[in-house]
């Protein structure tokens, strides 16, 4: 091992070159190597407190836009109270004009059979709506990302069931990280309790790394896949399981080409944290 050549391409032996000496250095070159074979960026201490301070700020706009969904209120006036308390955080939603076409709008609204991307509107939520709120804040050049689901009660069985086990889902993806765990292992403990329900995982969509751009490798998936990278310390990324009420497809409107609808147009639920990988296991940042 200590005499092979270094990972790095020098064409020295490893032990010339970037072994390691001390923690410190393990942390600097497994950062080197993180971000040369997968282009992972494994976050400094001052890079983490920016990161949480975002992720705190999410975590506290969520909860009063969630507040604020009532029976009667439409998803365009959540998406105006988002805009509010960005600006007076000194923030940016940073949904706004992202991708291609640029997203419209500071937040994500996904009403009952949408899965994600749900774009706000003038329509007023009613009795028996499901709806996830999505937000995603950049303060002070860091990210942070959450989302939770509102219901404008009485809503029916089927939705209660999506949207108890999407959290469920959520919590059993979170439980499972720490240092040196495939990130493989999520999407194992997200689909195996999912399929138990009767509910199936979207896997058109999946979680992202985050942190010093809204989104960045790696990619985190909730369904059974073969990514071998394991967790390490410093590795910022998001978990936010879509589970469906019936088929796990979901189909794009062509027309925003963002809103993504299931294809049997039967109830779509999602969580969303934004996590951080400790020495000895895993903080959520996304919470006040
Ligand atoms: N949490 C969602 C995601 O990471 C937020 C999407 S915002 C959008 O995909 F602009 F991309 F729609
Ligand atoms: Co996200």
């Amino acid at each position: 091992m200590r005499n092979d050549p270094c990972w790095c391409g020098s064409g020295k032996k490893w032990k010339k070159c970037h072994f390691p000496h001390k923690p410190s250095e393990t942390f600097i070159t497994t950062a080197e190597i993180y971000l040369k074979k997968y282009g992972i960026i494994l976050k400094t201490a001052e890079e983490i407190k920016r990161i949480r301070k975002a992720c705190k700020l999410a975590a506290s706009i969520l909860k009063k836009v969630c507040e604020y969904a009532k029976e009667g209120v439409t998803t365009n006036e959540l998406d105006h109270l988002a805009v509010k308390l960005h600006k007076e955080a000194n923030a940016i939603p940073a949904p706004l004009h992202y991708g291609n076409p640029p997203y419209p709008k500071a937040i994500c609204t996904s009403l009952n059979e949408v899965i994600c991307h749900g774009i706000p509107n003038d329509i007023p939520l009613k009795k028996g709506d499901i709806l996830n709120i999505d937000i995603s804040c950049q303060l002070n050049g860091a990210f942070g990302d959450c989302s939770s689901m509102v219901a404008i009660q009485p809503i029916d069985e089927e939705k209660e069931k999506v949207m108890d086990v999407s959290y469920e889902c959520l919590l059993r993806g979170i439980a499972v990280c720490k240092p040196n765990v495939p990130l493989l292992t999520i999407g194992q403990a997200i689909e195996d309790f999912a399929v138990t329900q009767g509910c199936s995982v979207v896997n058109q969509f999946v979680g992202h790394g985050i942190g010093l751009k809204f989104h960045e490798p790696p990619e985190v998936c909730h369904h059974y896949n073969k990514i071998d990278i394991l967790m390490v310390p410093g590795m910022t990324f998001t978990i936010e399981p879509m589970i469906n009420a019936g088929v796990r497809e979901g189909v794009i409107d062509p027309k925003n080409q963002w809103e993504a609808r299931t294809k049997d147009l039967k109830a779509s639920a999602q969580w969303e944290h934004t996590i951080l990988i400790t020495d000895f296991g895993h903080e959520i940042l996304t919470l006040e």
